[in-house]
């Protein structure tokens, strides 16, 4: 069973943000993701049948889509996360959102993670958000479109997956070889250009069993969490896609190792990871260790 508030002492103000703290704010962060992911659900159904109310535009390049859900996902998140927790800042992919002061916990936010697949009704984007502070993820709630699942972890509690009101705990998979590993990674216009990604693509889809590229990051971490892949790793991702679904690896026992750039996670710049099965990442790290020194 899931640990609850009564299974742990409360220990008092959210400076001391303890286990029972932590379900507590689970509790109703889930509550919200759940909400505002079905409803990006359904105007993604909508948009795919053709009716109006979604709109599609575009930042850095042609294929880099944000969508006014995307937008509008953010602006409920913060206005809800606010009025409940009115000490904590922001960090969030759209609309710049940068406001924390990093003496107290910031939430981490991706509207929509995985907007082309949303763009297209391709089954496969989540809400994401994670609560970070200290340079840690504490709490990490993935609502996941496709399940109408959210998966969850905080520090110490473990990382579950939680549908239709019942919580399944999550481990990570026993492999320890790319030999037999189902990986995945993905791609930004950025990566795609970068030789020393494509490099260890093309050595990682030559050593792993398969490959797979879903269009979401945080998808791909809930499922290394839940043992259904082994390894997600990428160049030039984003805090936002990582600070609630590298808890859920590492509380279901994977290993997470991050390149983070100056200034740590809230810095807002783009970072390399490598989260898995704990014998498959020494495997896969230590394969680009061998491309970079070639
Ligand atoms: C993208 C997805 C994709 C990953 C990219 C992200 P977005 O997020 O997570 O899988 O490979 O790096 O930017 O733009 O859909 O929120
Ligand atoms: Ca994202
Ligand atoms: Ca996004």
């Amino acid at each position: 069973m899931a640990p609850t508030t009564s299974d742990t002492e409360r220990s008092g103000a959210f400076g001391n943000l303890g286990t029972a703290e932590l379900l507590i704010i689970k509790d109703e962060v889930a509550r919200i993701a759940r909400e505002l992911g079905r409803w990006a659900q359904d105007q993604s159904q909508r948009h795919y049948r053709g009716e109006e109310g979604v709109e599609v535009g575009t930042k850095t390049s042609p294929g880099d889509f944000v969508t006014s859900v995307d937008v509008h996902v953010q602006e409920r998140l913060v206005q809800e996360l606010i009025a409940a927790f009115p000490d904590f800042g922001f960090l969030g992919e759209e609309e710049h959102l940068n406001r924390f002061d990093a003496s107290n916990p910031v939430w981490v936010i991706d509207p929509i993670d995985g907007t082309h697949n949303f763009v297209r009704a391709y089954p496969g984007f989540c809400v994401s958000i994670g609560l970070v502070h200290d340079g840690a993820s504490l709490l990490g709630v993935i609502y996941d479109a496709a399940t109408d699942a959210v998966f969850w972890a905080v520090t110490a509690g473990g990382a579950w997956r939680e549908e239709n009101g019942k919580d399944e705990r999550l481990n990570v998979s026993d492999k320890d070889s790319l030999t037999t590993a189902m990986i995945t990674t993905g791609f930004t216009a950025t990566s795609a250009a970068d030789p020393a990604h494509i490099a260890l693509f093309a050595d990682l889809i030559d050593s792993a069993a398969g490959t797979r590229v879903s269009g979401s990051a945080c998808r791909d971490l809930c499922f290394v969490a839940a043992g259904k892949l082994d390894l997600f790793w990428q160049f030039h991702i984003m805090p936002w896609d990582v600070a609630a679904g590298r808890l859920l690896v590492t509380e279901a026992g994977g290993r997470v190792e991050l390149e983070l750039g100056e200034g740590g996670l809230l810095s807002g710049a783009p970072l390399v990871i490598f989260a898995g099965a704990p014998g498959v990442v020494d495997e896969a790290l230590t394969r680009r260790g061998r491309i970079v020194n070639a």
